[in-house]
């Protein structure tokens, strides 16, 4: 579903990147890990075409990404969600406003708007907070609202960027079992962190970028 062949990446003349290969078949969850500034965030934007290799190809359902027209870009953002590790939530938007843009974007309003916002936030355990903003809510309930704007549009792939970055040990296994269990009903997931602990907790395949 996902191919990184002999991908390449350097801002200036640092090479980020060096002949990074690997697959992601459908359905599977995979870790991306090694330290801070190894590129994990690089390689999970090059999927949603916000980077693009240096040399190399990166694939999507068999499309190399560099292919895409811009006007193709936005189909394929339905189909991958993204969770950003610094949320990006409007502050000035309710938890449900902030689920609801995932949606409007694509052309989508009204009661199918209710309904899947509603269940999405049932998902993760939020629907009784769909009134509340941002900042009032904890750093994990947060993230769990970024997760669920990333995933209502129902998308086949969910990248998570270091979700679990802020978070005690308690709140990071909770977010876990989130994802998992989107993970048990079909969605592909890679999640980037360079926590061990968090790794050891999910027990998925492990690809670390700084050895591949
Ligand atoms: N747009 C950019 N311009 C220049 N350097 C960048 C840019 N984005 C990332 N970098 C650099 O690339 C390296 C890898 O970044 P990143 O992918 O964010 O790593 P990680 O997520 O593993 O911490 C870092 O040294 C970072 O400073
Ligand atoms: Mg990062």
């Amino acid at each position: 579903m996902i191919e990184f062949s002999h991908v390449y990446k350097n801002y200036d003349k640092n090479y980020i990147l060096r002949d990074l290969n690997f697959t992601v078949n459908k359905g599977e969850f995979i870790f991306i890990t090694g330290p801070s500034g190894a590129g994990k965030t690089t390689t999970l934007k090059m999927l949603i075409a916000l980077e693009s290799p240096t040399h190399g190809a990166v694939k999507f359902l068999g499309t190399e990404l560099q292919d895409l027209k811009p006007r193709d870009i936005p189909f394929l953002r339905r189909k991958i969600g993204f969770v950003f590790q610094d949320f990006k939530l409007l502050p000035n938007r309710t938890v449900f406003q902030n689920v609801a843009l995932g949606l409007e974007v694509s052309g989508i309003f009204g009661d199918v708007i209710i309904k899947n916002v509603s269940e999405i936030l049932k998902a993760v355990e939020l629907y009784t907070k769909k009134d509340d903003f941002p900042l009032s809510l904890s750093g994990g309930e947060q993230q769990r609202v970024a997760i669920a704007r990333a995933l209502v549009q129902n998308p086949q792939v969910l990248l998570a960027d270091e979700p679990t970055g802020n978070l005690d040990e308690e709140t990071s296994r909770i977010i876990i079992d989130i994802i998992k269990s989107f993970n048990n009903k079909g969605t592909t997931v890679m999640l980037a962190t360079h926590d061990k602990n968090l790794i050891n907790m999910g027990r998925a395949r492990v690809i670390d970028i700084t050895k591949s």
